[in-house]
């Protein structure tokens, strides 16, 4: 049995997938780092009032998310622009509600992009990426053909679960097709903090004329661990954008929760340390999980250049399930069906490398042996 070398929460909806059995939870994308001291102080310090009312973000925490913009991706945002969320999928769907007309997105993909549309109901374009030079790619031409169609683009950049830091080459060419067509942009940057290798340039940087039909959805929520705080948020620089985005929360989009706003303050303000630290970590466990996984003949992936998630081909080894066949040697990941159309991805499957050294030890141990043996 792989024992956790810590004590996962006792209401972690990973660990609690497998409860009683000794299967190493490598799926839904939380990590079993604890976040920083000073979230837990400023969580801490703000619980003793006892007051739990509504709550609404307030200037020092408003002016720790533009330091933070400055800082980290010399971007100059006014406070207008933010409007706070109580997750980024909601903002998927908000961004879905607002923009009448069919939505185009890039697969395999995190699977709310290809749910929020049909709830909206909204009609969903899709592209598959594409394998070359090393990594997964646009297509630009069949991208070209495909988004005259629509009116809005998701985005996700980092690219969960391929693992793709977009480079500024190819965010201009997505920006000029998007300019082509007349598509509005929701541009997912949940993952741009945990860029491995580089910089994150937000997509609205590119330009003013980009930023004006750019939606950006942000949160501290992957990064400091704290997403079950539910804290996000959106930067929309034009204000009739902005303004149809908000209307189209009306109802519907409840109050962020006051911890999730102290949270957030605390880990955009002083958290830059942990972060540096996590990042050693994640690049350590990127590099042995790629050196591992290419090892063996039947399965190969990627580099991950964001993010703590691994996007593994197991068409090689020639099986209708691998999900499954992981999961019974001991590894939960995640079903690469659940990132496509039909079963397009079915022969994928994504790992979740947020773990303690040892427990990723082990699940590429099992991993191997399965695929070796099974
Ligand atoms: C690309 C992407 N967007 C959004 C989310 C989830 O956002 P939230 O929990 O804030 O709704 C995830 C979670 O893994 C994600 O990978």
């Amino acid at each position: 049995m792989a024992k956790p070398t810590f004590t996962p929460a006792a209401d972690s909806v990973r660990w609690n997938r497998y409860a009683g059995r000794d299967v190493i939870p490598l799926w839904v994308a939380d990590m079993d780092f604890p976040s920083p001291p000073a979230v837990v102080a400023a969580l801490q310090e703000r619980i003793t009032s006892g007051l739990f009312g509504y709550g609404q973000p307030w200037p020092s925490l408003i002016d720790t998310i533009i330091t933070h913009c400055q800082r980290a991706y010399d971007w100059a945002i006014d406070s207008d622009w933010l409007v706070w969320l109580p997750g980024l999928v909601p903002g998927l769907h908000v961004a879905c509600r607002a923009i009448e007309g069919d939505v185009f997105t890039a697969t395999p993909v995190y699977p709310p992009f290809l749910t929020a549309p049909s709830c909206q109901r909204r009609h969903l374009l899709t592209l598959p990426l594409v394998q070359s030079g090393g990594g997964w790619c646009w297509d630009f031409a069949a991208a070209d053909a495909i988004m005259k169609a629509a009116r809005l683009f998701l985005l996700c950049h980092p690219h969960n679960p391929v693992g793709r830091a977009w480079r500024e080459d190819e965010l201009w060419q997505l920006a000029a097709l998007a300019e082509k067509h007349d598509l509005v942009v929701c541009s997912d940057e949940i993952h741009c903090d945990l860029t491995l290798q580089g910089r994150h340039r937000p997509f609205a940087t590119l330009s003013p004329e980009i930023a004006a039909r750019t939606i950006t959805l942000m949160a501290p929520s992957k990064t400091y661990n704290i997403a079950g705080l539910g804290c996000s948020f959106a930067i929309i620089s034009d204000p009739i954008l902005r303004q149809r985005f908000t209307a189209a929360m009306q109802g519907i989009v409840p109050h962020v929760n006051v911890l999730g706003l102290v949270a957030c303050e605390a880990a955009y303000r002083d958290g830059e340390a942990w972060r540096q630290d996590l990042l050693t970590t994640l690049r350590s466990h990127a590099a042995k999980v790629e050196r591992s996984i290419n090892a063996l003949p039947e399965l190969s992936m990627h580099s991950v250049e964001a993010s703590f998630l691994a996007w593994i081909d197991c068409r090689e080894w020639g099986r209708e399930h691998p999900a499954a066949e992981f999961e019974k040697a001991g590894v939960g990941l995640s079903n690469g069906r659940d990132f496509g159309p039909g079963t397009a991805y079915g022969q994928f499957v994504r790992l979740n490398f947020g773990t303690t050294t040892p427990l990723i030890d082990e699940a590429l141990a099992r991993i191997a042996h399965a695929s070796q043996t099974g």
